[in-house]
């Protein structure tokens, strides 16, 4: 039997985050998660919850990302602002939080000699490629702060793994999809927000004539690059593309919706959004070489499977409100986290949690 090892996954309260907690908890591991609530929500860990160690707080603050990364031996640094038009209107928070608060995390990773740090990178570094696939060797051409955050971010953990010989991969994230991606927000990914467009029995908005290409993955492909990039000597130092080396219009997203819902979808095209890249697809050779990496989901069983997920988390927030769902069985919260009233948890949940620093263990 494998021996059981300490991870900390930042951005653990996220959708990538909570699911990467899920699998390492499944193999044994122990997982520290260190996650402010700003995008993310304890929901998402409701399962897991007390079986790991929680620290709410900010990987800006060096301090804290001390305190996480001290006794870890694997980093899986997933934490960022994430939407690209949010961070056009505030380009210093994507840096300060996605270049400094990388910074913090791979300082503290070299200071506690962290045996492998995964960096979630994006495939917005590329911009809008000609070229297609995209390989690692593609020039990379941001198109907003976002992209450029990530971009330095990456090149941060590269020298790190230069310089200083921090065992580093990065992994450039293609257009991931799965249970627990929020579709809340006005800058939600497309997928769920599809999905509960059309769940609501309305037509989803559509940022152009549909054409634009996603190479679209399901989120147990993106999980398994992880764990992949943490065991694989050979890709210390890397950057890997992580998608599913296929391409999908919008308008063949709505197609398979349609059928799986067994609907007729009107989608509501308005204008292109500044930022937004018209044609994303994965040359996944290099991930296959050396992290033998392989998608084992298809676009088709994730988007159903995705789609009974909201179904389900549908049904079970009609059953009742959130204090109810806490008191209940599926959310548990252990007593040593100091959330002290109902407020706090439910804000938490929500997502809209107070900054105060909390732990559980
Ligand atoms: N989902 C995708 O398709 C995709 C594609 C490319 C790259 N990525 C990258 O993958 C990572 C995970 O993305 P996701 O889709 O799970 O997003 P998410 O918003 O669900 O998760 C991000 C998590 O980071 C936390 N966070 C944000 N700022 C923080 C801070 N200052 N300190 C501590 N925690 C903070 C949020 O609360 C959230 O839980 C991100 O780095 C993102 O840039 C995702």
């Amino acid at each position: 039997m494998k021996e059981s090892k300490r991870y900390l996954v930042t951005g653990g309260a996220g959708f990538v985050g909570s699911n990467l907690v899920d699998e390492l908890l499944r193999r044994g591991h122990r997982v520290r998660v260190l996650d402010n609530l700003t995008s993310g929500s304890l929901e998402n860990l409701s399962e897991s919850l007390s079986s790991i160690e929680f620290i709410k707080g900010d990987i800006r603050d060096t301090w804290t990302v001390r305190e996480a990364v001290e006794g870890c031996d694997y980093i899986l640094h997933q934490a960022a602002l994430v939407s690209v038009p949010h961070s056009i209107q505030n380009p210093q928070t994507t840096n300060a939080i996605n270049v400094t608060g990388t910074l913090n995390l791979l300082e503290a990773a070299r200071e506690f000699r962290i045996k492998r740090f995964v960096f979630a990178s994006s495939s917005a570094v590329y911009g809008d490629s000609d070229t297609l696939p995209i390989t690692e060797k593609t020039i990379p051409a941001p198109l907003s702060p976002y992209a450029v955050s990530k971009l330095s971010a990456e090149w941060c953990t590269s020298v790190y793994s230069k310089v200083y010989g921090l065992p580093t991969v990065s992994l450039r994230y293609f257009n991931i999809f799965g249970p627990r991606q929020s579709p809340e927000s006005d800058y939600a990914a497309v997928v769920p927000r599809f999905i509960q467009v059309i769940s609501n029995g309305s037509n989803p908005i559509v940022y152009g004539d549909g054409k634009q290409t996603r190479d679209f993955i399901y989120i147990s492909n993106a999980v398994s690059a992880n764990l992949l990039s943490v065991e694989s000597d050979q890709a210390i130092g890397g950057v890997y593309n992580v998608g599913c080396g296929n391409k999908f219009t919008l308008n063949t997203l709505i197609e398979k919706l349609e059928k799986i819902n067994g609907v007729q979808i009107y989608p509501n095209h308005q204008a292109e959004r500044p930022g937004d890249i018209m044609h994303s697809f994965a040359d996944i050779s290099r991930a296959r070489l050396d992290l033998n990496y392989r998608p084992l989901v298809n676009f088709e069983d994730g988007l159903r499977m995705t789609t009974e997920w909201f179904k389900r988390k549908e049904k079970t927030i009609e059953s009742g409100p959130i204090t109810q769902l806490l008191k209940g069985s599926r959310i548990k919260i252990p007593e040593s986290l100091t959330f002290h009233d109902d407020d706090t948890i439910t804000s938490a949940l929500l997502g809209t949690g107070k900054s105060r620093r909390s732990k559980g263990g």
